[in-house]
């Protein structure tokens, strides 16, 4: 059974640049690179900035408060920050995107 449900979600306009969006209830940051989607959480887990309103540098969403770096792939925050984000997965179906987002642990049981 898919442990996510796939939503569908618009191409950001631009390379690089960080768009938000609302997906299954979830504040997403979507970013476009290299002609690939990735979604992360939206929230700065270092005083809970608005990663939105950050950019993408080198594979890196950075925060626009402290310039914390999260990797967009995995989320990792780099070493001296000891701090992650979430990611969600992405798949691209007859040139859609789509965002899994997990479904509760409960959704099997009825
Ligand atoms: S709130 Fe994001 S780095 Fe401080």
């Amino acid at each position: 059974m898919d442990k996510h449900e796939w939503y569908l979600v618009p191409e950001p306009a631009e390379e690089g640049k960080v768009e938000k969006r609302t997906v299954g209830g979830k504040s997403i940051c979507l970013i476009l690179s290299d002609k690939q989607l990735y979604a992360t959480g939206a929230k700065c887990p270092h005083a809970g900035a608005d990663l939105s309103r950050g950019w993408c540098e080198a594979g890196k969403l950075v925060c626009p408060y402290h310039r914390h770096k999260f990797d967009i792939v995995t989320g990792k925050g780099d070493p001296d920050q000891g701090n992650y984000i979430r990611t969600y997965p992405v798949k691209k179906e007859d040139n859609r995107w789509y965002v899994g987002i997990p479904k509760s642990w409960w959704a099997g049981w009825f």
